[in-house]
């Protein structure tokens, strides 16, 4: 059985102290590893005041990095900082990232490649957008972000991997996917990975994103293909986020 991952994804929120705050609420409360995996990923400049107040159940993630180990690369965090502050996981190929700051799929593998070979779970997000669902393009762009953003990946890596499904339209909208639609979508990537990977495929986690709060997300984790949660502004506030854990605990 696939575990569930509830993670928190900060985006550019917080201050230092209030990242503190966070952390001392919620290392002590969430429940086991063994029941529901929990993750938080936060700005760079945060990461080693968390991994230092992790507890045993928390788990410590980036947003972001870049491919190269060191160089001229003004501005950019590397897959050996990252790991040098004992982070576990990374964030790569967020829409925000694709749309502000354009990245494109090629980038984004060099990521996911780079990460895995430093030892880093990528949690690699795809997702269409509005007008890419109403142009009817869902599948075609799916089956590209993955297939581009997999390339070369080994076999035996593929389940350090976790997928993020995410529709931009639902991101920061309020407007959260149907557990319908998060469930068929989710499938339709499994599928895709069962096409490059195999039987593996039945392995790799692949959470839904995009408005998940503690109201809804027991309807999405009820999804036989849905993960978990990859979750922006409800995972800003300890409480909502350990209600969030406790939904992953399969039952
Ligand atoms: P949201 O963001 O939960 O605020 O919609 C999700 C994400 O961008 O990962």
């Amino acid at each position: 059985m696939r575990k569930n991952i509830i993670i928190a994804n900060w985006k550019m929120y917080k201050t230092r102290e209030e990242a503190l705050d966070f952390i001392y609420s919620v290392s002590q409360a969430v429940p086991s590893k063994d029941l529901v995996e929990s993750v938080v990923c936060a700005p760079a400049i945060m990461l080693r005041d968390l991994v230092k107040r992790q507890g045993d159940n928390v788990r410590i993630g980036a947003e972001n990095m870049y491919y190269e180990e060191e160089g001229a690369f003004t501005g950019e965090i590397s897959p050996k900082m990252l790991t040098s502050t004992n982070v576990e996981f990374v964030i790569l190929g967020h829409s925000e990232r694709r749309m502000i700051f354009k990245e494109d799929d090629a980038l984004i593998n060099k990521k996911v490649l780079s990460a895995l070979e430093h030892g880093l779970k990528p949690i690699l997000c795809c997702g269409e957008t509005l007008t890419e669902m109403e142009e009817g393009k869902v599948e075609e762009v799916l089956t590209k972000q993955l297939t581009e953003g997999l390339k070369s990946v080994k076999k035996e890596d593929l389940t350090k991997i976790v997928i993020g499904y995410e529709p931009v339209w639902a991101i920061g909208t309020g407007k959260s996917a149907t557990a319908e639609i998060a469930q068929s979508r989710c499938k339709f990537c499994r599928d895709v990975i069962a096409g490059l990977f195999g039987a593996e495929a039945e392995k790799i986690r692949i959470v839904y994103g995009g408005s998940v709060k503690p109201e809804n997300i027991a309807d999405f984790l009820k999804q036989p293909d849905v993960d978990g949660g990859l979750i922006g502004s409800a995972s800003l506030n300890p409480q909502k986020y350990l209600a969030m854990v406790e939904a992953g605990i399969q039952k």
